[in-house]
């Protein structure tokens, strides 16, 4: 009896998506009070509250973490309510009431930067998913939808700015220095969607008129001395704002849009009501500190934030289980948004590696879950690449089979019938199909079935009848949380080449490209009066989330990297003759066949030659896959085989190309930086180039060279990367250059951190504790925990893997320890070893018991437990 594991008697209980009820009572107008103080805030409570439908259940509201100082009921004090643990029940006959709460919270000690939180001397908040019951007791669920009124009172001078979700509509001075502000936020929202920040600032403002004439006021709140870094975050709102009205016809609804960028946060930004609060390094950026990468994701992250205003805000999810429904349509915005602003075929590159490389290996994972998931044990972990980035790729795939004005039509009915409203992902697809007179009833299954789907391609060229026929088969292997797959409807946009790239007509009217529906476990397609055998094109923009089998010849490959006239298509022929290559060495103990290395050379040779316009494109097909989407391909990944071959691979390409890549590399060249897509460019070329180069001769004047007059974080980071990846012995000296210019700018300091944590070298735990005992380091940062065990888990292959197991070990650690500060934290840093299954037997015990270790800590969150748990019964 004694030996009873507490986990398992205590063990969290699964919330199932079918257990779905309406809520017993509806909370319509909310009144808010707070008094701010670091560790005893006070916050008073007045909601309206309304039976749903006839019943005499009481209303229990939800809490975590709270004192409860008071209940009263339309104005009466009462103390006939239950509370415990989670939980406020309270029974009162009345059909309509109104239920006042005060509670008592301590920010400062609030390390899991859920519900409201002091850091670096500013108050602020993040509700979603259920972190608004750390602030009040409340029906804390999305499909409960409330006005909000909130007042704000504290310290007038630490805290200047109060601010809240909506419209400031008083403010004025208070006792003992405090001072508060009321806001009205006037649009009806579910309280994950509510915001409270207060706090010193830089204000950096701004300007938006809408296509109908009305000016909104644009805020941004930075740390004093960075307003000079907000600029690209605010040109980039604006964007997203004509944006939005010039694709979707949707216009801002406030009058006043603000963000605040705060330092400490667990993901990137949040889409609260008029109040975005974002990490502060998804708004800050300047040509010195930032990368182009880092100017993209603003611009990108900008938008998704904004566009979840209509997708997320004015229509909102009816159940976490609907999470996909904002999320993934929300991706999918700000992807089109992202290609319409700079490169289209860059930024669909991006996408695909993030699918290959992480949602793949998710969906063949303990974890695996459908973008609309079944059962949750903690919300917080569902915020994943399947969710985001599959539930993008789906609605990409209705945007593909629907057109570009079916979607509209179907986005304009979904406003229509659900504007103000909390509703289902099934709602979605009806505005769809509705909207198009369609029968999605097959493609809805997307929603419901995890798992990748592989589909296999043949292909059979009959010279005499000029007919030339692809025989397509799908199957989802079983996953962890389901064991029967059904079929789906896979968009296949699909094209023919002729040998020298160009495209043959498939029908009468000389259509060029087409997508076949596949709707059966197999299915052929016929292509008449095709002339010579041609060569496939298929899946074209990676038009369905899938793996594709397909065993296409070498030289078929290499006409479509050389000769396509679409550019994607061009980059995934580069990466499949990269990888079958790779994997041909990693079958021969890392030796790579010869000719297959020559025919590869020739190939990059005529590419060098013969050069795309764009270079950004150049720099991605001259780069070798990455460990990640290789291990993707292999039942049991062989760590050393893929280091090996890879190696090998990119060495060859060093080696016999140094004068072209010599030639190419002095071609970019850029006077005085800017964000702008040609100069973008030429970095990505030079940089892949350079990288190249640092193994030759001349590579450490390059780099010396580089380094010297760079004035950029792109070009310096470039040469830092460059340095490591072949050790060369400049690399710990401009390291610690770099260190003595950024010492004090975290935001830089954590490229610094990150770069010295994916370095694979010998001593690389030694270094990790240099690091985490640097001044800047700091264990309830997200940032720095990120940059550090972060790239070490999921980026330092050799060092992660290491076969003596203090990789695993090491990472365990930091997961034990994070485990109290910060779960969500914990919970994501869990995933590299969660994924044993992958690899061969000797690590696939150490990493299990490392698992086990984690299992067995006292007070463990739902959030570990959840994953572990998973994990280990895989
Ligand atoms: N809704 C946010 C977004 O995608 C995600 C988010 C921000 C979040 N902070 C969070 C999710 C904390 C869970 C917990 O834009
Ligand atoms: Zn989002």
């Amino acid at each position: 009896m004694s030996d009873e594991r507490s986990v398992t008697s205590n063990a969290p209980i699964a919330k199932k998506r079918s257990d779905y009820q309406v809520p017993d009572f509806f909370i319509e107008q909310v009144d808010m009070t707070f008094w701010l103080e670091p560790s005893e805030t006070r916050v008073l409570t007045k909601s309206k509250v309304r039976r749903n439908g006839d019943h005499q259940r009481p209303l229990v509201l939800d809490g975590d973490d709270l004192e409860l100082l008071k209940v009263s009921i339309n104005g009466i004090g009462i103390n006939t309510y239950q509370c415990s643990e989670k939980q406020l029940s309270i029974a009162y006959d009345a059909n309509e009431f109104e239920l006042e709460i005060e509670t008592q919270i301590n920010p400062a000690s609030n390390t899991s930067l859920e519900g409201l939180y002091l850091s670096n001397n500013t108050f602020s908040t993040q509700c979603e998913a259920e972190g608004f019951r750390k602030i009040t007791y409340f029906l804390d669920r999305p499909d409960v939808l409330a006005t909000y009124q909130v007042t704000v009172h504290a310290d007038k001078q630490k805290y200047p700015y109060l601010l809240s979700n909506g419209n400031c509509i008083a403010k004025g001075e208070g006792d003992n220095g405090t001072h508060w502000v009321t806001w009205q936020d006037p649009f009806k929202k579910p309280c994950y969607l509510f915001a409270l920040v207060a706090g010193d600032f830089d204000l950096v403002e701004d300007k938006f008129v809408t296509q109908s004439g009305r000016t909104i006021d644009l805020q941004f709140f930075v740390d004093k001395g960075n307003a000079s870094r907000a600029g690209h975050a605010v040109e980039s709102l604006k964007k997203a704002m004509r944006w939005d009205e010039e694709t979707f016809g949707l216009e801002y609804d406030l009058d006043i849009y603000m963000v605040v960028a705060v330092d400490f946060f667990n993901m990137g930004a949040m889409e609260n009501k008029g109040l975005n609060i974002f990490n502060s390094k998804c708004v800050l950026a300047d040509p010195e500190s930032a990368t182009d990468e880092d100017y993209f994701n603003i611009e990108s992250i900008i938008g998704h934030e904004y566009f979840h205003n209509w997708t997320g805000n004015r229509v909102t999810c009816r159940d976490w289980f609907q999470l996909s429904l904002k999320e993934g349509l929300t991706v999918f915005r700000d992807q089109q948004f992202s290609s319409d602003m700079s490169s289209p075929v860059t930024t669909r590159i991006s996408q695909v590696k993030l699918i290959k490389e992480r949602q793949f290996a998710e969906d063949s994972g303990p974890m695996s879950h459908p973008i609309r998931p079944d059962e949750v044990i903690e919300m917080n972990n569902f915020y994943t690449v399947t969710v985001y980035d599959k539930g993008a790729e789906v609605i990409r795939m209705m945007h593909t089979m629907l057109g570009k004005d079916g979607f509209r039509r179907g986005m304009d009915l979904y406003f229509e019938r659900h504007d103000g409203q909390a509703v289902t992902c099934d709602d979605f697809v009806n505005a769809m199909q509705d909207a198009n007179n369609v029968d999605m009833s097959l493609f809805r299954r997307w929603y419901g079935q995890s798992g990748t789907p592989e589909v296999s391609v043949k292909e059979i060229y009959d010279a005499e009848q000029q007919i030339y026929r692809i025989e397509l088969s799908q199957h989802t292997p079983k996953t962890a949380d389901q064991a029967h797959k059904q079929v789906l409807h896979i968009p296949v946009d699909m094209m023919l080449l002729n040998a020298r790239g160009e495209a043959e007509a498939l029908d009468q009217d000389g259509n060029t490209s087409t997508v076949l529906d596949l709707c059966e476990s197999k299915q052929s397609f016929e292509f008449h009066g095709i002339k010579e055998k041609p060569v496939l094109d298929i899946f074209r923009s990676f038009s369905a989330p899938v793996k594709v089998h397909f065993e296409q010849s070498t030289q078929d490959m290499a006409a479509i990297m050389l000769h396509a006239r679409d550019d994607f298509s061009r980059w995934e022929a580069s990466q499949s003759l990269f990888t079958n290559a790779i994997l041909d060495g990693v079958k021969h103990q890392g030796v790579i066949a010869d000719n297959k290395i020559a025919f590869i050379l020739d190939c990059l040779q005529q590419l060098l030659q013969n050069k795309p316009d764009d270079f950004a494109l150049l720099g991605e097909m001259l780069s070798v896959p990455s460990y990640d989407s290789l291990a993707q391909k292999m039942a049991v990944v062989d760590v050393e085989g893929i280091l090996a071959s890879r190696q090998l691979m990119q060495d060859s390409i060093a080696d016999a190309l140094v004068d072209e890549l010599h030639a190419a590399y002095s071609l970019c060249r850029n006077d005085g930086y800017a964000y702008q897509q040609e100069q973008i460019a030429n970095r990505r070329l030079s940089n892949v180039c350079l990288t190249y180069l640092a193994k030759g001769q001349q590579g450490e004047s390059l780099l010396l060279q580089q380094f010297e007059r760079s004035d950029n974080m792109t070009d310096t980071l470039g040469v830092l990367k460059a340095a490591r990846r072949y050790n060369v012995p400049v690399f710990e000296k401009l390291m610690s250059q770099f260190e003595s210019k950024w010492h004090d700018d975290v935001l830089v300091l954590d490229k610094w951190f990150s770069l010295h944590a994916g370095a694979e070298t010998d001593d690389i735990l030694a270094k990790l504790d240099l690091l985490t005992a640097h001044a800047h380091y700091s264990n309830s940062n997200p940032n720095r925990i990120r940059a550090v065990v972060g790239t070490f888990a999921f980026f330092n292959t050799s060092g992660f893997h290491n076969m003596n197991g203090s990789g695993y070990r090491y990472v365990a650690d930091a997961i034990i320890q994070l485990n109290r500060i910060n779960p969500q934290v914990a919970s994501r840093l869990i995933t590299p070893l969660s994924e044993w299954q992958r690899y061969g037997e000797d690590r696939q015990d150490l990493m299990k018991g490392e698992l086990l270790r984690i299992a067995d800590q006292p007070h463990l969150s739902p959030d570990l437990y959840e994953k572990v748990s998973k994990a280990l019964h895989f």
